[in-house]
C-alpha cells in the first residue's frame, strides 16, 4: 500500500471540478486519507517546489498556486504514486491523452488542475508538509472502527 499527495489546484476549485476530480480518483480504487482546502502561501510553494526554484516558470508557478483556494489531498492505493500520475496526464495539458485529467479537462500547461507526487520518496516529504501525522487516517487499518465509533 502507497500514499500520494494530490493537490487539486487552484484552477479546479475556480472551475468547480473538484467533486469530479475525486471521483475519478475514488473510481479508480484509491482511497481518500487525508484532505484539506487552504490557501498556499510563499513559504509552502517554495518549500513544495524546491526542485523549481531555478527554473524559468517557477516565478508564475508561484504566483499561480498561491492565487486562490486549492484542496489538498492524501490518496492511499496500491502504487498510488505511479497510478496518480498516470491518471494526471502529461504536464502540458494539450498534449496529455484523452482519458487522462488533464488530457479531458485541461488545455494549459501552468493551469493544469493537479499535483500528483511523483516518487514514493517525494509523497512523504509532500504529504508531511501539508498534513500532521494525526491528519492523515490509517484507512485501511482503522475503517471498521472509525465507521462504528467515529473518531
Ligand atoms: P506537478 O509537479 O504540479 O504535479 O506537475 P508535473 O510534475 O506534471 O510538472 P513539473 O515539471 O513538476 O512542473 C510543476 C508545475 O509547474 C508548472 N509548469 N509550467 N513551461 C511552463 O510554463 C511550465 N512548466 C511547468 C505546471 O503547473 C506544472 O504542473
Ligand atoms: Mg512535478
Amino acid at each position: 500500500m502507497q500514499r500520494t499527495l494530490v493537490l487539486l489546484k487552484p484552477d479546479a476549485v475556480q472551475r468547480g471540478l473538484v467533486g469530479r476530480i475525486v471521483a475519478r480518483l475514488e473510481d479508480r480504487g484509491l482511497r481518500l486519507v487525508a484532505a484539506k482546502m487552504l490557501l498556499m502561501d510563499q513559504k509552502l510553494a517554495h518549500r513544495h517546489y524546491e526542485d523549481h526554484v531555478d527554473k524559468p516558470f517557477f516565478k508564475g508557478l508561484v504566483e499561480f498556486m498561491t492565487s486562490a483556494p486549492m484542496v489538498a489531498m492524501v490518496l492511499e492505493g496500491k502504487n498510488a504514486v505511479e497510478v496518480v500520475r498516470q491518471m494526471m496526464g502529461s504536464t502540458d495539458s494539450a498534449k496529455a491523452a484523452p482519458g487522462t485529467i488533464r488530457g479531458d479537462l485541461a488545455l494549459d500547461t501552468r493551469r493544469n488542475l493537479v499535483h500528483g507526487s511523483d516518487s514514493p520518496e517525494t509523497a512523504e516529504r509532500e504529504i508531511a508538509l501539508f498534513f500532521a501525522p494525526q491528519e492523515v487516517l490509517g484507512y485501511q487499518r482503522d475503517v471498521d472502527r472509525w465507521i462504528a465509533t467515529g473518531p
